[in-house]
């Protein structure tokens, strides 16, 4: 029996299926090559935009057939969509095939979910309400190798007025310190280069009178030839601490993410963010002064309700002036529930695409300006693929650059010091240094 999972977002939900991927091993499945040769086939879904929910729709829409044709076989539905209010019924009546629907604090439920629905002939749907869980008994099967990514923390508490995710993913709950040190020292033997901690916002992470500064520098410290990043990072809750551990552990890549989502403080304050331009660059300041090669990359909302041209331009300005070497950038999107939502102001599509546009082309001309220093320099990078169409290894550096490479034996998992011979916009090329 194979199992296929499809999953939409972030590097949460890429980690979260590789907890579904663990569920399914233990129920005997193993992975199937293609969607077409899969006994059970599980969407792990995203809600945090419109366009994430509609690419799910369609994708779901088009197995219609191959249930039609393939007797046995079983459609699952998880995730954040799954959770979202009033979705797993839209979800139930659109697809009335689909025979599981499970929200995002079910995965310890998920076996007994297949093992009801293969006994039930009518759908199993299974939400359940946040109740501190941490999915902390399920082993994932790791997808990601070199990199693995680990959960410090659960959930949202900061309710910024556009955003989904506390309704989705229910209140911030933080992992046992203990616990994440001592999955990462079995990362670590088992020859993982890079940890990532992850977390909706892990500078609130705490356990106990462990911090996220404290929790890092004990990951960093680690005995082992690794790296550590985290994301995401929350302004409002930006320490010296941080930056201090940041600078003492060479195990910490010089790369923070840390989303500004607009440069104008009436927006930010729309936002619920808590904070404001000027403290954004007092952060970046600190960074740069403690660390000066440390990397800020971030996200960036246009067209939030209400925002005037010159509000945008805020934004613009502070890809510049904080120095961000590359960002998400994202058109506002409605999310029904949320604060905003209810916000008068919708700004019209056409002036959403101008400005995400001309946001797109200020972020690359930084990222340009910056990827054109790294030529004839020397950067150390942890080799994750192959590129069969380029014929080259690939890699990144501890600020997050892509690199690639020729090598005649495999290098996948291995550091490897590159002369930079060609920056080409966001991607360098080199050779291994002597
Ligand atoms: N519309 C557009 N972008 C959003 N994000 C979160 N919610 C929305 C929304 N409703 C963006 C933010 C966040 C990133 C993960 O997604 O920039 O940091
Ligand atoms: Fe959403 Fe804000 Fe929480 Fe990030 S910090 S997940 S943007 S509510």
């Amino acid at each position: 029996m194979k199992y296929c999972i499809v999953t939409y977002g972030c590097q949460m939900n890429l980690h979260e299926s590789e907890k579904i991927a663990g569920v399914l091993r233990g129920e005997g499945y193993t992975e199937a090559g293609e969607i077409g040769e899969a006994d059970i086939i599980v969407f792990n879904t995203c809600c945090i935009r419109e366009n994430a929910e509609n690419h799910a729709f369609g994708n779901i829409g088009a197995l219609k057939k191959l249930k039609r044709e393939k007797k046995g076989l079983l459609i699952a539905v998880g995730g954040c969509m799954a959770q979202e209010r009033g979705k797993a019924e839209l979800l139930r009546k659109k697809f009335p095939f689909v025979d599981i629907v499970f929200g995002t604090h079910n995965l310890n439920e998920l076996a007994s979910l297949i093992e009801r629905k293969r006994k039930e002939r009518k759908a199993v749907v299974s939400l359940k309400e946040e109740r501190g869980e941490t999915e902390d008994g399920i082993v994932p099967v790791r997808t990601s190798y070199p990199n693995a990514w680990v959960n410090i923390t659960y959930g949202c508490n900061n309710f910024c007025s556009y955003c989904i995710v506390p309704y989705v993913r229910g209140r911030e709950r933080s992992r046992g310190a203990e616990q994440i040190l001592e999955e990462v020292r079995g990362l670590v033997k088992e020859g993982y280069g890079e940890i990532t901690l992850l977390g909706q916002n892990v500078n609130s992470y705490r356990d106990g009178d462990v911090a996220f500064p404290e929790l890092l520098e004990r990951v960093a410290r680690i005995e082992g030839n690794f790296r550590v990043r985290f994301m995401t990072s929350h302004p409002k809750d930006f320490s010296a601490e941080l930056v201090r551990v940041m600078k003492e552990n060479p195990k910490i890549c010089r790369h923070l993410h840390l989303p500004v989502q607009s440069g104008n403080n009436r927006i930010l304050a729309l936002m619920n963010r808590r904070y404001t331009r000027e403290k954004y660059l007092e952060e970046i300041a600190l960074l740069k002064r403690e660390i000066p090669d440390c990397e800020v990359t971030t996200d960036l909302i246009v067209a939030f309700p209400t925002e005037t041209e010159e509000e945008f331009c805020d934004t613009l300005s502070l890809v510049k002036e904080a120095d961000l070497s590359s960002a998400f950038t994202f058109i506002y999107s409605p999310r029904e529930g949320t604060k905003a939502a209810q916000m008068e102001g919708r700004i019209p599509e056409d002036i959403a695409k101008d400005r995400i546009m001309r946001l797109v082309e200020a972020v690359n001309a930084n990222t340009r300006e910056k990827s054109a220093k790294y030529a004839g320099k020397t950067v150390e990078i942890l080799c994750e693929d192959y590129d069969g169409k380029k014929g080259l290894y690939l890699g990144r550096d501890q600020y997050g650059r892509m690199g690639y490479f020729a090598s005649g034996t495999d290098m996948i998992g291995k550091f490897v010091k590159l002369v930079i011979k060609e920056a080409n916009g966001i991607s360098l090329y080199g050779e291994i240094a002597e």
